[in-house]
């Protein structure tokens, strides 16, 4: 007779395990910190500076809000590892978990002082993500997720509702920083808008993926994104009901990344498909 493994104790109906909570905590803790130096406190020098390209935008309050995040996680969790977009990855000890963290995503938002830029922290084992939590300091609003346990805004659950017919979808999506990638999107997103309700470039990718959860588009899609970008937000879609996955038909990637109502999927895919979605 097989010796039955005890099963691991996780999130079921909205009570997340021992881990899950406080790795939850700790990320709330973390994005309010990390919302409250770059939102409350924004300097009115930014130092805003370069990186890969002339759209491409890091501020002083990057780098300190990740610095930030990363103490309060090494106060809690030390021996965690975690990849973080300014810092890079700091490998931990064999605790298996592994944060990954946008410290502020949507900087050109950030500069601009245009709503949308967020904190984003997921946590989790094995390249999964168990807790994802995006905050939204322009709309005071914060989406957290637990895997298996739901996804919330502000303690309200999220629920997809039906999806719309793919003509009347409105769509968000994002472009790249290498200008002539960028360019290939904007072509591909020409055509898309020609074919469903509308299209939105709203500038952060981690609260593009918690709108598809709060209803507030119907579909998302962008290539080229950072494991920083997708792992909270694509929990918190998920979680929301929504199905991630890639254009290719595989499980959703950084490089190829695909939300909306799981009966929507297949009629967005194909059509980003036809219109070359996937040669960007
Ligand atoms: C960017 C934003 C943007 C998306 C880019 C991301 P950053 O993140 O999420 O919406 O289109 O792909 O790199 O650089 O502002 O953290
Ligand atoms: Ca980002
Ligand atoms: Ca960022």
């Amino acid at each position: 007779r097989h010796r039955r493994r005890s099963p691991r104790r996780r999130a079921v109906n909205g009570a997340p395990g021992p881990l899950e909570a406080e790795l939850l905590e700790v990320a709330l803790d973390a994005a309010a910190r990390a919302v409250d130096l770059i939102h409350t406190r924004r300097p009115a020098d930014l130092g805003v500076r370069t990186k890969s390209s002339a759209t491409d935008m890091v501020t002083e309050m990057d780098t300190a809000s990740e610095a930030l995040i990363r103490e309060v996680i090494a106060a809690r969790r030390p021996g965690d590892t975690v990849i973080g977009e300014e810092g890079g990855e700091e490998v931990g000890g064999d605790g298996g978990i592994t944060w990954w963290v946008d410290p502020i995503d949507g900087t050109t938002n950030y500069v601009y002082d245009h709503p949308g830029y967020n904190v984003s922290i997921a946590a989790g084992v094995a390249g999964r993500a168990l807790v994802g939590v995006v905050a939204d300091p322009t709309h005071g609003r914060t989406y957290a997720a637990v895997r298996g346990g739901g996804a919330r805004c502000d303690g309200t659950p999220l629920r997809l509702g039906p999806p719309p017919p793919l003509e009347e979808a409105l769509v968000a999506t994002g472009f790249a920083y290498d200008r002539e990638r960028r360019a290939r999107q904007g072509e591909v997103a020409g055509k898309i808008v020609g074919r469903v309700r509308d299209l939105r470039r709203m500038g952060a990718a981690a609260l593009d993926l918690c709108s598809v959860a709060a209803g507030r588009v119907d579909a998302y899609y962008e290539a080229g994104l950072s494991v920083w970008d997708l792992a909270a937000g694509a929990l918190i879609a998920r979680e929301a009901g929504a199905r991630l996955g890639s254009l290719d038909g595989g499980p959703v990637r950084p490089e190829s990344v695909l939300a909306t109502h799981p009966d929507l999927f297949e009629p967005m895919r194909e059509l980003l498909l036809e219109l070359g979605a996937d040669r960007v």
